[in-house]
């Protein structure tokens, strides 16, 4: 059997990737491929204390140093999450990767890109996701679901500009990188965007 495949999912919050992570997880089952299920910031012990962090400080942070947190919790994760486990051949999906800083601190924050640039080769060299599927909602949708599930976190506090900015930013790297990052429409019905999964996923386990 080839060897895994390490796909990221990215989208600005209330966008259903963590839902859809699901179904990908459901269909490469079906298909006898193991995938390591994992998330950014995250997906270790440290990365997870980073997220905490990040995540629930109500206090705020440089946006320099919320970015440099980030690679932190990356390199971490590289090293003891996702490297390994496509070295065993298994699959990765990930909740978020690189992309989400580019977006978030990149567009939303403002920190420069030849910073980023920088975090980025330092930290992966030049590994790249082989597929990233960037779920693409208007702001004012994805604000409302992510408010019916769950409290806000300190990203999600923030204003609806600054997801417009994050939005934008994750738009210019799907036109930046479009064989890597598939765009997909997320304000589509569920089950519509699952059976397009079902095709892309069909397509590249083949
Ligand atoms: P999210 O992926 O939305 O998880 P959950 O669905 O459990 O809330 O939360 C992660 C947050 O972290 C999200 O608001 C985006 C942010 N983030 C960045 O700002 N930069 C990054 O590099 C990453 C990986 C995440």
């Amino acid at each position: 059997m080839p060897g895994g495949r390490f796909i990221t999912l990215e989208g600005i919050d209330g966008a259903g990737k963590s839902t859809h992570l699901g179904w990908l997880e459901t269909v490469l089952r079906a298909r006898g491929r193991h995938a390591v299920v994992t998330r950014e910031p995250g997906g270790t012990a440290l990365g997870e204390a980073l997220r905490a962090l990040l995540l629930d400080g109500s206090e705020g942070m440089h946006a320099e140093t919320e970015a440099l947190l980030m690679f932190a919790a990356r390199r971490e994760h590289l090293d003891k999450v996702i490297l390994p486990a496509l070295d065993r051949g298994d699959w990765v999906l990930s909740d978020r990767f690189t992309d989400a800083s580019f977006a978030y601190q990149g567009g939303g924050r403002g920190v420069a890109t030849d910073k980023l640039d920088h975090l980025e080769r330092w930290v992966q060299g030049g590994l790249q996701p082989d597929l990233t599927l960037y779920f693409d909602v208007p702001v004012e949708i994805g604000r409302r679901r992510a408010r019916a599930i769950r409290p806000a976190d300190r990203f999600e506090r923030e204003e609806d500009v600054f997801f417009r900015r994050v939005r934008d930013a994750y738009r210019e790297r799907a036109r930046r990188f479009p064989e890597r990052i598939r765009v997909i429409d997320a304000s589509r019905p569920l089950e519509d965007i699952r059976i397009l999964l079902e095709e892309i996923i069909t397509s590249i386990c083949s």
